[in-house]
């Protein structure tokens, strides 16, 4: 892998993930491709480590001819697939950009990588190797097959549309890899003693959000199975860490509770997801990039199980103690928890809204030797500080176009269509 594309690259895990890469082997370059929606933002690219070797193209998934320049340009030879429309409140408010970006802009990406990796005449190979391997059989081609050569597997090779029959597996170089990054919504929502999720979980979404993301792994499978294009998967728990847009729960809820802001929790707060720091995930990538086997589908998460309440909760206690002056000027020492907690509002709840996330992450474990090496509570204190240590992102990123829209369209409907805001005190 010298060569990689990064698609979603300005948004919150694909900027995490691309600091993470550009930290390890300098024989890497990062081509980081992504729309600049309102989730991505330079930003996130400030102080990249050795940013010479990444180049920042703005462009969309879905446009097929840019994919095709720069998988041909600049050599691609790995794609690890981020950008996505991601948040599930909006896939309720705007389903169709969803369906957009996360189902064409997959399958857009997916024709070019074929386009691009599959060689011009494969019906050489094909019976060059037919003897070697089943079609069906996703390993990595035996060490007999002769390398492909640039004459042979060219990112120059025609765009004529492609067939099963003149792009398989035995036509792809098994140095390309195509990783598709997915989220463990595809599977809906547990029931409180259901077993985790694992891998082989028959899908079952519930937004348009995890709607769509399941749709696109569907059609990344296809291109493995029917096309042989060397694709990993992965299912990943809900992540938090550095760069979050401040839409999300965990951002979200540390800006309005430094700034006195209501908290506003949906429905009863007993939702369950498995959280996951940015960097655990990031590094779980990278190692399916070394050792997956193409194919292979991975769960990635966080191993815990707390409610949204109790996230909630342990952000107020920990800016109770960081900052322990609340903005109105109250010292919340006097009553340790109660300033901050004291914002917790229950507003109505999330149409179709999964109660449980788990994963079991065996799998990984067992196959790779990943496992998550921020607890929640270090995580989270981390994440905390990094909000803190970063007034001057916070403010660029809030001042982007449509982030108030959409704060004042969110919430004020939900409150308005409640009826009754209910506060707790915090306990
Ligand atoms: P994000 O919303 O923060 O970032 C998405 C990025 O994609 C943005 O930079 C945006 O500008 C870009 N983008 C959107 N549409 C595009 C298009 N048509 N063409 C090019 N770029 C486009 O999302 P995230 O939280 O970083 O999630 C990244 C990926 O990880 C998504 O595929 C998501 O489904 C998946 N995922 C996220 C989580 C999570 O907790 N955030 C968990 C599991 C899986
Ligand atoms: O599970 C992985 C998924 O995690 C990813 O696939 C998505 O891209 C990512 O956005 C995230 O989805 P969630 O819907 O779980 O994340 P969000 O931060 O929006 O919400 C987390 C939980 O908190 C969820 O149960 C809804 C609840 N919530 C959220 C917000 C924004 C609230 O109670 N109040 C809020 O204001």
């Amino acid at each position: 892998m010298t060569s990689i594309l990064i698609t979603g690259g300005a948004g919150f895990i694909g900027a995490n993930f691309i600091r993470y890469v550009l930290q390890g082997d300098s024989a890497v370059r990062v081509v980081n491709l992504d729309a600049l929606t309102y989730a991505g933002s330079l930003e996130n690219l400030r102080d990249l480590p050795d940013a010479t070797r990444h180049t920042f193209i703005q462009g969309d998934i879905c446009d097929r001819p840019l994919i095709d320049k720069l998988l041909r340009e600049h050599q691609i030879d790995t794609i690890v697939h981020f950008a996505a429309e991601s948040h599930v409140d909006r896939s309720i408010h705007n389903p169709g950009q969803f369906i957009q970006t996360n189902i064409v802009g997959t399958f857009t990406l997916l024709e070019a990588a074929r386009a691009a990796w599959c060689a011009k005449d494969v019906r050489s190979q094909k019976s060059e190797v037919s003897n070697n391997l089943a079609t069906s059989d996703l390993r990595p081609l035996s060490s007999d097959l002769r390398p492909l050569t640039a004459d042979r597997c060219s990112p120059t090779s025609d765009l004529r549309p492609l067939t099963a029959d003149n792009c398989s597996l035995n036509s792809v170089a098994p140095r390309q890899r195509f990783h598709h990054v997915s989220t463990d919504e595809v599977f809906g929502s547990l029931h409180s003693h259901d077993p985790a999720f694992t891998e082989t979980t028959p899908y079952d979404p519930s937004s348009p959000y995890s709607a769509s993301k399941a749709a696109s792994d569907h059609i990344v499978r296809a291109y493995a199975r029917t096309y042989g294009l060397p694709v990993t998967m992965t299912n990943c728990s809900n992540n938090y860490g550095p760069y979050q847009f401040p839409e999300k729960l965990i951002p979200l809820m540390i800006l309005n509770a430094l700034e006195g802001k209501p908290l506003p929790v949906y429905g009863d707060g007993m939702q369950i997801r498995d959280w996951l720091y940015v960097e655990d995930h990031c590094e779980a990538i990278w190692k399916i990039l070394q050792h997956g086997q193409p194919g292979e589908t991975y769960n990635i998460g966080g191993d815990n199980q707390p409610s949204n309440l109790e996230i909630v909760r342990t952000i107020c206690s920990l800016l109770d103690e960081l900052v322990p002056t609340a903005v109105s000027g109250q010292r919340s020492a006097v009553s340790p928890q109660s300033f901050r907690a004291g914002l917790i509002t229950f507003v109505k709840d999330r149409p179709g809204h999964d109660r449980r996330y788990a994963m079991d992450i065996s799998k990984i474990k067992r196959e790779l030797g990943w496992q998550p090496r921020h607890t929640l509570a270090d995580g989270l204190r981390q994440t905390v500080q990094w909000y803190l240590d970063h007034p001057e992102w916070i403010a660029a990123i809030r001042g982007q176009g449509g982030y108030q829209t959409w704060m004042e369209k969110n919430y004020t409907a939900r409150q308005e269509v409640s009826g009754q805001i209910s506060k707790v005190s915090g306990k």
